[in-house]
């Protein structure tokens, strides 16, 4: 039997972590958060010490670090990385560059590759990212692909980060946020782009409960 899967790629700061995670929950499926993949390796790497130019050293930490997220029925999981509670670490954007980076590596991405599918069990997966309905599920049943602006964008990290009380300026994160995308939609593997058959949905300016909505929508009853 085939086990359904929803894809939700987008850019950083589309709301895609929200909206999966809230779809997840609705539908009572697993949740991939493939981008605390990509996060946990760069900080594993890091913490290593890796140069970031050794690729075959980087494809080694892809395949070695131990990623454990910890569902405890809070809506943000732990995340353990090598046996270390690195939740709050891994949404610095000191890390996000880091992850953005080792992302770039093709290498990288294989080494990650199986470890994602892995997530797809019974009765259904939520997988969130960049790459998720093009090249990780192609065969999923559901893809959306979620967009806004970089203003809103930018905005949106802005609050997070000073509900954090992480203080940031918001100029600065808007450069970072352009930055990033231009580096994910213009790397040679796996850009971020949208899959032929994804739905694709524009959230500027739209209520989270509005776009968790859109997307159960588009999953039939039949799976
Ligand atoms: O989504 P998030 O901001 O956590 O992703 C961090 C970085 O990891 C992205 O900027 C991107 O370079 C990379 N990534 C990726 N493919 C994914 C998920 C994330 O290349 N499926």
């Amino acid at each position: 039997p085939v086990i359904p899967a929803l894809t939700i790629d987008g850019p950083s700061g589309s709301g895609k972590g929200t909206i999966s995670r809230a779809v997840a929950g609705r539908l009572g499926w697993h949740y991939l958060d493939s981008g605390a993949l990509y996060r946990a390796v760069g900080l594993a790497a890091g913490w290593a010490d890796i140069d970031f130019s050794d690729h075959g050293a980087l494809v080694r930490c892809a395949f070695d670090t131990a990623i454990v997220f910890e569902t405890a029925g809070t809506d943000e999981p732990r995340v353990l990385v090598n046996g270390t509670d690195a939740t709050a670490e891994l949404r610095t954007e000191t890390t996000g560059a880091a992850a953005s980076a080792i992302a770039a590596i093709p290498e990288v991405r294989t080494a990650l590759r199986d470890r994602q599918r892995a997530f797809r069990q019974p009765p259904g997966l939520v997988a969130d990212g960049r790459d998720m309905g093009t090249v990780i599920f192609p065969d999923a049943q559901i893809k959306v692909f979620l967009t806004a602006s970089a203003e809103e964008r930018a905005g949106r990290r802005y609050k997070q980060l000073s509900e954090k009380g992480v203080s940031v300026m918001l100029d600065g994160l808007l450069r970072e946020i352009l930055a990033r995308d231009a580096r994910d939609a213009q790397r040679a593997v796996a850009p971020l782009k949208p899959a032929d058959d994804a739905v694709v949905i524009d959230t500027t300016g739209t209520p989270v409960d509005a776009v968790v909505e859109r997307v159960l929508d588009l999953v039939p009853a039949s799976l």
